[in-house]
């Protein structure tokens, strides 16, 4: 059934309409990359840290704060009707865009790490000590402080899956680890230090088949949703967790999906207003989905400049944007390859636009700094992956990470800024 709050008519990854793909187009939507850092032109490669907002979501921030600002879905007045309308308008963006089953599978949270934290919190209940939690060595901490956490309250195992020097999960070892006291097996879609882009599909059919179906799989897609073409039912997993501000939205909004039968006796995460059905001075009934796991006034303005991401996102032709990101990066692999001195960290088949290196001179702190100067903006440090630089014998890595908006000029501006480095550290 139609819902009635959808606004916008998703051409969901340009299936319908021809579109080309124009970059220098695309860029002129983006205020903030007309600015200059250090009196050089901004060239913003810290994308998998979070995204640059088009001007549509900056409007419908605006929009919203400045014309019906409201509370939402409990108001008898206008500002209310509409500001309800808008926010749950964004639930059915996002359920088309991911393609849950229904609008009822679209928890709004805070981002990818809220959205994990409400799975383990609700695992952590069900877990015993003869269980197991399955994870990779690739984890941000996002994705593995919060199981090692669920693991110590129940007395379950953490299982670390093995990567190899490339970066890839090694599938035969990861598969391996996997049996009928698998509870649940959390993996990224890609990874952020790295790029490695995991076959989540097929490892979702055999995670199931291996653990007789006792196992869930929970996807953290913070890397992935920006980068391909998600269709949470044709991956099969169980949960898929991402944020807004890496797919171009505010941030402190995000959204954990989950198949409804599951989140419909998921343990309740946090209690109070909107999640509850009926309460007496002693006790209370929950809400149905999707209102019974998100207590409290939400965060409408960061739901709306989601939804106006989503809508705008989608009506990209999205296989030309994948493959537009994929040529940026595979310049960025081969000025790499030829640059003296310098080592590409994470060399998987499949990637996300992301390359991290180190130089044979120079702490990636500082590589950043000089880049900074020369407007390049870059990420460095161990990524919120503290066990996976460990696990490479590395401190940290200098990071480029790329999104739909950036060139190749781009790239030729941070290696002609790498020269500098170069020079400098010598
Ligand atoms: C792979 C991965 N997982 C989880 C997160 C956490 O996302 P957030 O900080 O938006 O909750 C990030 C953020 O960089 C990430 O890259």
């Amino acid at each position: 059934m139609a819902s009635p709050y959808i606004e916008t008519a998703l051409c969901r990854h340009g299936d319908s309409l021809t579109m080309s793909f124009d970059v220098y187009e695309i860029r002129q939507q983006f205020p903030i990359l007309s600015r200059t850092v250090h009196n050089k032109p901004l060239v913003y490669l810290d994308n998998a840290a979070t995204t640059q907002k088009p001007q549509v979501v900056i409007d419908a921030l605006v929009d919203y704060y400045s014309n019906y600002n409201s509370n939402v879905h409990r108001g008898a007045h206008s500002l209310a009707d509409e500001a309800t309308r808008k926010y749950e308008g964004a639930r059915d963006t996002i359920a088309e865009f991911i393609q849950a089953n229904n609008r009822r599978e679209v928890i709004w949270t805070t981002g990818t790490t809220e959205s994990i934290n409400i799975v383990a919190h609700g695992l952590a209940q069900m877990l015993t000590c003869d269980d197991q939690v399955l994870v990779t060595e690739m984890e941000h901490h996002a994705n593995l402080v919060t199981w090692q956490q669920a693991c110590k309250a129940s007395g379950a195992s953490l299982v670390i899956a093995p990567i190899d020097d490339d970066g890839e999960l090694i599938i035969d070892q990861y598969l391996a680890l996997i049996n009928n006291n698998t509870r649940l097996a959390a993996l990224p879609h890609a990874s952020n230090a790295l790029g490695s882009l995991n076959p989540i599909k097929e490892l979702t059919t055999e995670i199931k088949k291996r653990s007789d179906n006792s196992a869930l799989v929970l996807i953290d897609g913070a890397q992935g949703i920006a980068h391909s073409l998600v269709n949470v039912q044709e991956i099969g997993c169980d949960f898929y967790a991402f944020s807004s501000h890496k797919l171009y939205g505010p941030t402190g909004i995000g959204v954990l999906w989950g198949k409804e039968q599951l989140l419909e006796s998921w343990p309740v995460w946090q209690t109070g207003g909107e999640m509850i059905a009926e309460v007496t001075y002693t006790d209370a009934k929950w809400n149905t989905l999707p209102y019974r796991l998100e207590a409290g006034t939400p965060n409408i303005a960061g739901v709306i400049g989601f939804g106006a991401a989503v809508s705008w996102y989608a009506k990209l032709d999205l296989k030309a944007v994948l493959a537009h990101e994929e040529k940026v990066l595979s310049y960025a692999t081969q000025l790499a390859a030829d640059f003296t001195g310098l080592t590409v960290i994470g060399s998987a088949a499949k990637k996300v636009p992301v390359l991290s290196f180190v130089m044979d001179r120079g702490h990636p702190a500082d590589i950043g700094f000089i880049l900074d100067r020369q407007g390049v903006a870059i990420r460095t440090g161990h990524h919120c992956a503290e066990p996976l630089m460990n696990r490479l014998n590395i401190p940290g890595t200098a990071r480029a990470s790329f999104a739909l908006y950036n060139t190749c000029e781009e790239v030729d501006a941070l290696f002609n800024a790498l020269k500098k480095v170069k020079q400098m550290l010598a």
